[in-house]
């Protein structure tokens, strides 16, 4: 088999904002509060490289070149053997996962511990799968950008197999700092194993090609100059989509040349979120749960706790639903539905987008306190059902139902949350490979929707009452855009009031929360009251 022509293809636009997964399935921002505590690390360039790889496994140390870790000079000629090939099982794992999620649209963070129990991976092999399969994920069209200029195919038509190792090579060739030849070799075992054998030398060949540069490197062999196009070059470098890019942008309102606040954004879009806790009001005091847990109080909201490590599903108050896994910016915005003023009667509150009940269970264990009783609506069967497990024991009475007319009786409740229904760009930290399944044609739908649901909800409030339109997505049209456009019995009140002792919450009056300045998933939350 030709390795790859002598000279690599013309290069293409180098944005790395190509879904090439084939995936077009998308969420629907409902993994807010999903939390994935998995490890990684900051790169040598900027991006996400990671440092503990650097000391190598066992296998990877007995091939290391003199250069050791930080030796770029590529892999070297490969000995033709007829041995069977030495698979690593950590990298064998991190290619089931990128073949889920390219074949059957997957979600990574799901699909990921199954797979670690099939192959019976535990502690430093789960950690590298993770960090492989989670990385290439999460860098995808950055990956494709690169591969796509070092091979003489273009990548649709090369085998999904192929594809897939060519990714993860390109990964550990970029993003950690695994020795090169050991990147190259591994992969190519990995390969020579697989359904494609015959396919081992062109993957060996394109990866010595991708080897001859460090990700700064094809940035600038890629990416327009910084004078000329800044964003471009920098969600190439970060591996964001760059419609992606341009709409953070524009919600930060930066357009600036350093663009300093991006970069710092999109540098948390790469971290591995910090696991926060809810102590639920009523249920388990936050003291009680930081000592259980071993963890600290969280910053802001009241019931927050930081997990410092290990697994919350270990957590006695976990398993009897006192305390659950959910991002403080999730705990903020539904704390601050609650503490919005409402006068006159306060005892019906409605959560009209319910699934899969975080927020829900957050609203009903503070309605039991004051006596309240909340209904929570889910047009999604199976995550009604999540709601109802998870708001067990509260004042709760879930609904099977289209929010935008659930049958509930119109001018009813007091205090309403409409947790829209969104992109979920607020949260692409959680979720490796959304940024590259999301695309801009998904906004305009959802767009729709959150109008509808926020007119239904308007409906449903009654005059004086309170709403909280929320959603984990920073994008403009979803959150300024859906409220410009709200009904007109709704007025706008400044939500900032609500945050108190949360920093840097801007003009206002409604209320962003940032990962880089909050350490939240990016929550947007307007809250309106109805007025007639
Ligand atoms: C952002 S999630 C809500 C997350 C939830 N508040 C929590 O904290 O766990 C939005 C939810 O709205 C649901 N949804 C989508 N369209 C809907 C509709 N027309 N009516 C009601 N729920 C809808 C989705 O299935 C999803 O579960």
């Amino acid at each position: 088999m030709t390795p790859f022509a002598a000279d690599p293809p013309p290069g293409r636009d180098g944005q790395g904002g190509t879904d090439r997964s084939g995936a077009g399935r998308g969420g629907h921002g409902s993994g807010s509060d999903r939390q994935s505590g998995y490890p990684g690390g900051q790169g040598r360039s900027g991006a996400s490289r990671s440092p503990r790889l650097d000391r190598g496994r066992g296998r990877d140390r007995g091939r290391q070149p003199a250069g050791g870790a930080g030796d770029r000079r590529g892999p070297g000629p490969r000995p033709r053997t007829d041995r069977p090939p030495d698979v690593d099982p950590a990298r064998a794992a991190a290619l089931d996962l990128l073949s889920a999620v390219r074949e059957r649209g997957a979600y990574a963070n799901l699909a990921l511990p199954a797979i670690l129990a099939d192959r019976h991976l535990f502690g430093r092999d789960a950690a590298l799968a993770t960090e492989l399969g989670y990385g290439s994920c999460r860098t995808l069209g950055q990956l494709d950008a690169i591969v796509a200029v070092c091979g003489d195919k273009p990548l649709p038509e090369l085998d999904g197999a192929v594809l897939d190792a060519l990714r993860l090579g390109a990964y550990q060739l970029l993003h950690t700092r695994i020795p090169p030849h050991a990147a190259v070799s591994a992969t190519v075992d990995l390969v020579r194993a697989g359904s494609r054998p015959r396919a081992s030398g062109y993957v060996n060949a394109v990866l010595r090609r991708v080897a001859e540069r460090d990700l700064d490197g094809w940035v600038e062999r890629l990416a327009p100059a910084a004078s000329s196009d800044p964003l471009a070059r920098l969600a190439l470098h970060r591996a964001h989509p760059r419609w992606i890019a341009d709409a953070f942008a524009d919600a930060l309102g930066e357009r600036g040349p350093d663009l300093a606040d991006l970069t710092a954004l999109l540098d948390a879009d790469q971290a591995p979120p910090a696991v926060h806790l809810v102590a639920r009001p009523g249920r388990i005091e936050r003291d009680a749960l930081v000592a259980e847990s071993g963890g600290e109080p969280g910053r802001f909201s009241s019931f927050a706790v930081y997990l410092a490590g290990g697994d919350p599903a270990r957590l006695d108050s976990v398993r009897r639903g006192a305390a659950a896994v959910q991002d403080e910016g999730s705990q903020l915005v539904a704390v601050a539905l609650a503490a919005a003023r409402v006068d006159g009667p306060d005892t019906r509150w409605l959560d009209l987008a319910a699934g899969p009940g975080g927020k829900a269970a957050l609203l009903g264990a503070l309605a039991a306190q004051r006596g309240a009783t909340l209904d929570a609506v889910e047009t999604a069967e199976h995550r009604a059902d999540l709601v109802r497990k998870t708001t067990a024991g509260l004042p709760v009475t879930v609904h099977t139902a289209d929010g935008r007319d659930p049958g509930l009786p119109p001018g009813s409740f007091d205090r309403v949350l409409l947790d829209a229904p969104c992109t979920g760009l607020g949260a692409l930290r959680r979720r490796p490979e959304a940024r590259w399944r999301r695309t801009a044609a998904d906004v305009a739908p959802l767009v729709k929707l959150q109008r509808e649901l926020l007119e239904s909800a308007a409906r449903l409030v009654r005059p004086g009452g309170v709403i909280a339109y929320v959603t984990c997505s920073p994008h403009l049209a979803e959150t300024a855009g859906v409220i410009a456009r709200r009904p007109a019995s709704l007025e706008l009140l400044d939500a900032r009031e609500y945050f108190q002792g949360v920093p840097d919450l801007g003009a206002g009056p409604t209320v962003q929360l940032w990962p880089h300045r909050h350490g939240t998933d990016a929550m947007f939350c307007a809250l309106l009251r109805r007025t007639g």
